[in-house]
């Protein structure tokens, strides 16, 4: 009775309590997994379950607990400082040159930054272009705000890039964003420059709002560049950037993400943050300075992203009815496993008889379906090779019972 009160987009929600299918993180899906010995490979979340917090990174958030601040609010719009240090990273690492205290949003993760981009925007019937496959968000968040989604599909054999033409045919008088995830989760696809030129390009000359996350903008690999779409020409001031430090700097349960963009966008934000998102913890805040601060504890974790991408790629691109690239970014493998079932019929195989838990591909849009996500940035490097090795294992015996060559 109260569900048929709700909006659309919460009536269809799934993944629940009550739905027959539970969702990794709700309920006690995951504890159960855990009993059977299930290596737990479908969270974005580095080196989980293990520990990966850089000690000075612990020392600053003791320090905080220690002299009692923790206890305290930071603004909503987030610690000054922290802007100062995410100031200076954006001018190194993303070509961007904000005024610290005009420009960014320091925001509670950036799942709720996301949201908090795309809600300035989004009203009824608004549509919104989402490259599919993609972060599942970027759906859920236009149907709840009530926009409509306008997939943008890509194909393995252009190794996922969009093409210009799927933006240009699908334009309409109520197109008003383009909500973009670069690199992509879940093909890792890192978006070229000329692509992105294009894409700009088309933003401007039809007046659309970009809404870009760059949750996994680092590391990228094979010497692929990570161009900002905000830093082309003419983009500044109808792009809004997400940004994180939950995946390249491994710091997911800290939950501090960040918005950046002009400042006519950040005023609206800072009026409006106490009501959105309240704030990010102030913890939380001191250990992502001292994390800016001192980065030097990434290269590690970056190369380790890049041995576990080839272990992946070494022990599954070739068996018979897989199909895989070798990933671009992150650390997350995308496979089309459209030959030997249902993404979904193979994750939960593969629960059974390789015991790992991994992603059907469903949930990242329409061209996810006979598609797996495995997150190989889990686990320590031995218990993943042994994790896929069984993966291996089970997967040719399923192409050979199917006659799959
Ligand atoms: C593409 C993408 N964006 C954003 C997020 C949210 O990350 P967080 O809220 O931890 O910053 C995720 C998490 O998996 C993601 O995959």
């Amino acid at each position: 009775m109260i569900v048929k009160k709700m909006t659309p987009a919460f009536q269809k929600a799934e993944g629940g309590l009550f739905s027959a299918v539970e969702k990794a993180d709700v309920g006690d899906a995951v504890l159960k997994m855990g009993e059977r010995g299930v290596a737990l490979m479908m969270w974005a979340d580095p080196f989980y379950p293990h520990p990966s917090i850089p000690p000075h990174v612990a020392q600053a958030m003791t320090d905080s607990i220690n002299s009692g601040f923790a206890s305290h609010y930071t603004a909503p719009i987030g610690n000054s400082e922290l802007k100062v240090e995410i100031a200076k990273k954006l001018k190194k690492i993303n070509g961007i040159e904000v005024e610290p205290q005009k420009n960014i949003l320091i925001t509670p993760g950036s799942d709720s930054g996301l949201f908090f981009a795309m809600l300035l925007f989004i009203d009824k019937g608004d549509e919104v272009m989402i490259i599919d496959p993609s972060y599942p968000n970027n759906f859920q968040n236009t149907e709840i705000m009530g926009g409509k989604v306008v997939r943008i599909p890509v194909y393995a054999e252009d190794g996922y890039q969009f093409r210009i033409e799927e933006f240009e045919k699908r334009l309409t008088p109520k197109t008003k964003m383009i909500v973009l995830t670069n690199p992509n989760n879940p093909t890792t696809a890192v978006y070229r420059r000329e692509k992105l030129s294009s894409l700009a390009d088309f933003a401007i000359k039809n007046d659309l709002v970009v809404v870009v996350d760059q949750a996994f903008e680092q590391p990228c690999f094979d010497g692929i560049e990570m161009v900002s779409i905000a830093a082309l020409p003419g983009m500044w001031e109808r792009t809004v950037s997400v940004f994180s430090i939950s995946k390249g700097m491994g710091l997911s349960g800290l939950r501090v993400g960040y918005i950046v963009a002009d400042a006519k966008v950040i005023d609206k934000m800072y009026g409006t943050a106490v009501t959105v998102i309240g704030a990010a913890n102030t913890t939380a805040q001191l250990g992502a300075i001292a994390a800016l601060r001192d980065d030097s504890f990434m290269e590690s974790y970056f190369q380790s992203f890049d041995r576990r991408r080839k272990i992946v790629y070494e022990l599954l691109h070739d068996v018979p009815g897989v199909s895989m690239i070798m990933s671009e970014s992150g650390f997350l493998s995308w496979v089309d496993v459209s030959r030997l079932g249902t993404g979904s019929e193979i994750t939960s195989y593969l629960n059974d008889e390789a015991l790992v838990a991994i992603n059907s591909g469903a949930p990242y849009g329409n061209e996810g379906r006979g598609h797996v996500r495995i997150v190989h940035g889990a686990l320590n490097e031995d218990q993943l090779r042994e994790a896929v090795i069984r993966m291996r294992k089970a997967l040719i015996k399923l192409a050979e019972k199917k006659g799959v060559k």
